[in-house]
């Protein structure tokens, strides 16, 4: 008889056996230096080996709260059984066939349900591809390719991902462009989230950058990895009346915003906004690789064999993706709503009471503070010094922006989980 091994379920708050690294990490961390490329950006040895929900246990028995959900991409939780058991079933169907020639069930399924709900004009259409940076590599292609005109306007701040198109319209560090040589042309970057900036743009309009030549403007509905910055009342609104008076088409990049991480399915919807494209990634399937286009039907006519991918669309990741949107509709965006009101209010008491904390911002679980040295400036420095120590008190925390940390939880925590992170940092921060 086969014996299937029973998991031991994950203590629901951090619980650190060792000194950290421990041991086994340690070890690991080095054959990793060995042979991965050096330009990843590990901020602490962490070593996971598995997740549950919030929590992660890495390869030495330590168990850390996770409030980064892996760059805010395990959206369910970890390992969500319903999302397990939905790629479990289709691996033992059909693990690939690539949607760009054949037809199955698990895709059409996902579009219908991702076009059905996504605030484009209706109806919608859906091109499925494996990343966000993919994501954005074709929708400046087909933005280009519906009107015809060739410019670009993106924002500083922004971050589109890292292939040659998406680092184009990405304006978050120099370091992500230097050394690359040429970019793709006609990309304007103006800056982010403020009517000055609108204005800004309506004078360069009328002075540097022809309009009727204007493809798409491309935004975030709130930046993420340069801060995890809401903008100004209006701003989006404005941006979808500067795209209509001049027939240029609204993109919002919601990889890291959308799939109910604030509340909502799109970040967008916060604001009652209808861009003509939209892309996501990141929370789509929970932790599969999958991203989406998901285009006005009037605007995505491109013909057969102008893009497509073999990997984009696959069964199991659509499986999950199907899975993750049930679940985020039964409760997790609500879940989000909520949770992320508690933290926001937690962060709230904590600014109060240390004044190296900013007042937090954000919406749903997509939230951020920034860190201040005793004069009140940003400071990165002190930020990263809380994010370490943060890890070496099982709490798992990012940054973003200048000088911010960001909270981008699995959408599946609860209150006393919150409750945990915020005593963790206040500890920290005292
Ligand atoms: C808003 C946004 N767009 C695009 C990307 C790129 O996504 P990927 O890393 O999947 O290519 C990211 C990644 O962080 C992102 O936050």
């Amino acid at each position: 008889m086969l014996s299937i091994p029973v998991k031991r379920p994950l203590p629901r708050s951090p619980q650190l056996l060792t000194s950290l690294p421990g041991p086994r990490a340690s070890a690991l961390v080095e054959r990793d230096h060995a042979v991965t490329s050096p330009s990843y950006t590990r901020d602490y040895p962490l070593v996971v080996a598995r997740g549950e929900g919030c929590m992660v246990e890495d390869v030495d028995g330590n168990v850390f709260l996770d409030m980064t959900a892996g760059i805010a991409v395990t959206s369910t939780g970890h390992c969500h059984p319903e999302v397990v058991r939905a790629i479990q079933d289709q691996s033992a169907n059909l693990l690939h066939m690539s949607g760009t020639d054949f037809y199955y069930e698990p895709m059409i399924e996902l579009a219908e349900m991702l076009a059905q709900r996504a605030p484009n004009p209706h109806p919608a259409k859906v091109f499925f591809s494996n990343s966000g940076a993919e994501s954005n590599e074709g929708a400046i292609k087909l933005a280009r390719y519906y009107t015809g005109r060739n410019l670009i306007v993106a924002f500083l701040g922004a971050f589109h991902g890292r292939t040659y198109g998406a680092m184009s319209l990405t304006g978050s560090k120099t370091v992500q462009r230097a050394n690359f040589g040429s970019l793709l042309p006609g990309v304007t970057h103006i800056p982010y989230g403020t009517h000055a900036s609108l204005d800004y743009l309506e004078q360069l309009f009328t002075t540097m950058l022809p309009p009727n030549e204007v493809a798409a403007i491309i935004v975030e509905a709130i930046q993420g990895e340069g801060g995890y910055i809401v903008p100004e009342d209006g701003f989006l609104e404005r941006i979808r009346e500067i795209c209509d008076k001049h027939g240029i088409l609204m993109v919002v990049d919601e990889v890291q915003s959308g799939m109910g991480r604030t509340g909502k399915l799109f970040a967008i919807e916060h604001w009652n906004v209808a861009p003509d494209i939209i892309t996501t990634a990141k929370g789509i399937a929970s932790g599969l690789p999958l991203g989406a286009i998901i285009a006005s039907a009037q605007i995505m006519t491109w013909k057969p064999g102008s893009h497509a991918t073999t990997f984009g669309g696959n069964p199991v990741a659509c499986a999950a993706g199907i899975a993750t949107l049930r679940l985020l509709e039964q409760g997790l965006m609500d879940n989000a709503t909520q949770m992320g009101e508690m933290l926001q209010a937690g962060l709230f008491k904590l600014h109060q009471q240390v004044p190296q904390l900013s007042l937090p911002r954000g919406k749903g679980l997509m939230v951020a503070v920034d860190i201040l040295d005793s004069q009140g400036n940003l400071s990165k420095e002190l930020r990263d010094n809380i994010v370490q120590i943060a890890f070496h008190h099982g709490l798992l925390l990012l940054g973003c922006g200048k000088a911010a940390i960001r909270f981008c939880p699995p959408l599946v925590i609860d209150s006393e989980q919150i409750q945990v992170a915020l005593n963790i940092l206040s500890e920290i921060l005292r």
